[in-house]
């Protein structure tokens, strides 16, 4: 069992993070560019994709599950930002639902060009739940969006070449990974079958484990696509956290007394959903570092990987996860893997 960071430890990261970390605003242009950013119909997606409006991008794809949610959204930018009409186009995405990742694929195949994804689209449930034969968190954090980030990355090399620049793929994980316990990718035996079963599952980990299985994934496809030290035309691919953010992430009901905790938390540390979108444009500028590379990047840098990564264990567990998830890519999505070799 990898060992996860101390709660202390956590505690400390974070408070550190939430109230002496600032995230300042992105200046730099996204002139000529086309960006997707999943999940953009609210939230951080939202906040990001509005940056990125400002910020001059020729194109801002809200990947959106539902379309009339993504319009309105895209009126709102439209009026709070004055861009053109053509700058916002509205498509269709839902990561619980692989045929509709592998349409929105074949669908980018059409683009003129693809300088960065931000893979936002995420969900935060205590309920055991399941889509596509999967646990419904693991499904939509860790395979779906994996599954498109794979599907994603030959448009996003073709325009690096094209232009001879750095195109960039984000994954949105989050702080809680250095706490994931990850009991059921323990041991012997599938781990997908073990986060499967229902009797049993640790719900309340569930999401924690998930984006330390999204950030396993993220090291692996960048170890197997790393671009050559140097080249100025490369696709540069990491993990990051916003940090904790006023967002409707959490859609539960909770007890009184939970939801009084919860927000008070909220009140005290999070971000707006406006700072935490700063980060997550920030993890794709047009000048990112190669040193980005495969790293996780909390309060726009580097940061520590966390000991559920950095130890023995974590890396045992990272390569047997990675295979297996591999193999799942595979039935989903046969050939998808091969643009690793
Ligand atoms: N808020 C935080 O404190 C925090 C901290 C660390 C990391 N994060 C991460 O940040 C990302 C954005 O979260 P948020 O806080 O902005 O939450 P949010 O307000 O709930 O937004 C989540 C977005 O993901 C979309 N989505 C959910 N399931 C989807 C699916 N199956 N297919 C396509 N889109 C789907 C949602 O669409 P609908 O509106 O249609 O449901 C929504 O647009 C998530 O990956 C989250 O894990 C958040
Ligand atoms: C955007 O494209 C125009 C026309 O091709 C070009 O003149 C300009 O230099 C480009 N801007 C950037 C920032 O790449
Ligand atoms: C985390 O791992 C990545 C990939 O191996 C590496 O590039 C990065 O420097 C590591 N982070 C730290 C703080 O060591």
């Amino acid at each position: 069992m990898p060992p996860s960071m101390s709660f202390p430890a956590f505690l400390a990261l974070v408070l550190c993070s939430q109230l002496f970390r600032s995230i300042p605003t992105p200046t730099i242009s996204f002139a000529n560019q086309t960006v997707i950013v999943t999940g953009s119909n609210t939230g951080l997606g939202l906040e990001a994709a509005r940056h990125l409006v400002r910020l001059g991008a020729a194109k801002v794809i809200l990947a959106v599950r539902t379309v009339s949610k993504g319009y309105a959204a895209a009126e709102e930018l439209l009026a709070s930002t004055k861009a053109t009409k053509d700058v916002i186009e509205v498509w269709q995405l839902d990561l619980s639902d692989y045929a509709s990742v592998k349409a929105f694929a074949k669908r980018v195949e059409g683009l003129q060009r693809l300088d960065a994804v931000i893979q936002n689209a995420g969900i935060m449930t205590l309920q055991f739940k399941k889509v596509e034969a999967m646990e419904s968190i693991i499904a939509v954090n860790v395979v779906g969006a994996v599954l498109l980030g794979l599907l994603l990355l030959p448009k996003l090399r073709e325009t690096a070449e094209r232009f001879g620049t750095r195109t960039r793929l984000s994954f949105v994980g989050s702080d809680m990974q250095y706490v994931a316990q990850c009991r059921e990718a323990q041991g012997e035996g599938s781990a997908f079958e073990k986060l499967n079963e229902e009797k049993g599952a640790a719900m309340d980990d569930r999401y924690a484990t998930s984006k330390l299985l999204l950030l396993y994934a993220v090291r692996s496809i960048a170890l197997l696509s790393s671009p050559q030290s140097g080249s100025k035309s490369s696709v540069l691919i990491n993990c990051m956290t916003p940090g904790l953010c006023k967002s409707s992430l959490f859609r539960d009901d909770l007890s009184f007394i939970l939801r009084t905790l919860q927000g008070f938390m909220m009140t005290l540390l999070a971000r707006s959903t406006e700072v935490g979108g700063r980060a997550l444009v920030d993890a794709v500028r047009p000048d990112l570092g190669e040193e980005t590379h495969g790293a996780f990047l909390m309060d726009c840098r580097v940061a520590d990987n966390g000991t559920s990564v950095d130890s023995v264990e974590g890396k045992k567990l990272q390569e047997r996860f990675t295979k297996e998830l591999f193999e799942r890519l595979e039935e989903i999505s046969p050939g998808v893997t091969s643009v690793l070799h």
